[in-house]
Parts: structure tokens; sequence; C-alpha cells
């Protein structure tokens, strides 16, 4: 009697243990990110990454990547801005996009009053922005989760390299990393991400365009 107890003890706990692996919640914004990390070396590797570190970075160049980035946020902020007008269903990711339209809206107005612009700015973008932002156009035109996942790379990769880059507070470029140090990207995005990529097929699709919007982040820092 004893050991038919044991055994059917045994046998359930058994099945409740396949039970939970089999609906343990996959972490897709967690995987997105470890399935990227390769990239995300690479970028902490380019010249213009190891130079900052080397506090040799010509002025010149930071000054080209400043405006770069400028102009990316003018033109993000714009396609959030038309994004969080569009999609007014499901709640949360409208009030996603109103919530980070606000926020990329007023770090923008905070940068152009920096470095003394009266009003917003036309500025040529290189070659590797007009292909950053072509992908970011192009997922505007997707069920708009592909939208947060497009812009989540840019938010996750810049707290990486800040926090992995070796910048002491005697590098002049001590500040870079100070400002991009403290993101909370996951308070924003890991739980739209988990609750809407649940299928293969949308987590298949996500993952390709995190990485190409990784590979798009890359390229601006090989670029610079
Ligand atoms: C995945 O991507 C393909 C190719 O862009 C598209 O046709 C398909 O609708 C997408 N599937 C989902 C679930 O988003």
């Amino acid at each position: 009697m004893k050991t038919m107890v044991s055994a059917a003890v045994l046998f359930v706990m058994g099945y409740t243990y396949i039970l939970s692996l089999a609906f343990k919640q996959q972490d897709v914004y967690e995987d997105l990110w470890t399935e990227s990390m390769d990239i995300a070396d690479k970028t902490l590797h380019v010249d213009f990454m190891q130079q900052m570190q080397k506090n040799s970075l010509q002025a010149e160049r930071y000054v080209h990547f400043t405006l770069q980035d400028i102009n990316y946020l003018v033109q993000v902020t714009d396609m959030l801005k038309t994004m969080s007008k569009k999609v007014n269903k499901p709640k949360d990711i409208s009030d996603f996009l109103i919530a980070r339209y606000k926020s990329y809206n007023s770090f923008l107005d905070t940068l152009l009053l920096q470095y003394f612009f009266k009003v917003t700015p036309f500025i040529k973008p290189t070659p590797a922005m007009v292909k950053y932002m072509a992908s970011y156009r192009e997922t505007m035109a997707k069920d708009p989760i592909y939208f947060v996942v497009g812009l989540l790379p840019c938010a996750r990769l810049w707290k990486w390299l800040a926090n992995n880059a070796d910048i002491p507070k005697t590098n002049v470029y001590y500040t870079w990393k100070v400002d991009n140090m403290d993101g909370h990207p996951e308070k924003h995005y890991k739980a739209l991400l988990n609750k809407y990529l649940t299928t293969p097929e949308q987590i298949s699709n996500a993952t390709a365009l995190f990485r190409m919007q990784m590979q798009n982040e890359h390229d601006f820092f090989a670029t610079s």
C-alpha cells in the first residue's frame, strides 16, 4: 500500500513537473536581447566606442554622432506621434505609444534647448541612418506590437553600452556614460512583449526585427 501511494505521489509530481515545463511562460523580452548579444558585443568593440573609452575620440566625430542622434530623435518622435494617434486599441499598446511619445518629445525638447536650436533642425542623415529610419517606417505598417519591438534595441543597447564601457570619471565622455546608464526599458516593454508575442510565428518575426534594429544601431556606431 505504502509503495503504491509513493508511486502515485511520484507520478503526480512528475506530471506536475512536465506540465510546469510545458506552460512555463517564455520570457520573450529577455530572449530577444540574449539572442542578439553578439551584436551588442560587436558594437562595444567598434572604433568609435574604443576611442571613447581611450579618451581619444576626435571631438568632431562626437559632434557628428550627436547631430545624427538628434536627427534620430526628431524622426522617431515624429513616428511615435503618428503611431500614438493611429493606434487606439489595444489600450495597453495605445497607452504605451502615448507615453513613449511624450517621453521622446520632452527629451528632444531638452536636447534642442541644450544645443541652442530655436526650431527643429533639418539634419542630413548618413546612409546608416537612412537605412535605420527606413526599417522603422516599414514596421509602422505592421501590427503595432512590432513597432514596440523596433523601438527596444536602442533603449536596451545604449544602457548596456554605457554600463559596459570602461569610461572613468576623468574621461571627457563620462557624461555620455552617466546620461545613458540608468534607463528602465523593462518597465515599459517587458509586460507588453510577453503578452503579445506568444505564437512561434510572432516570436520569430519579432526576433528577426529586433536583430535588424540591433544591426542598425551597430551600423550607426560603426559609421560614427
Ligand atoms: C510574420 O512576418 C511575415 C513576413 O513579413 C508576415 O507575412 C506575417 O504576417 C507575420 N506574422 C505575424 C504573426 O505577425
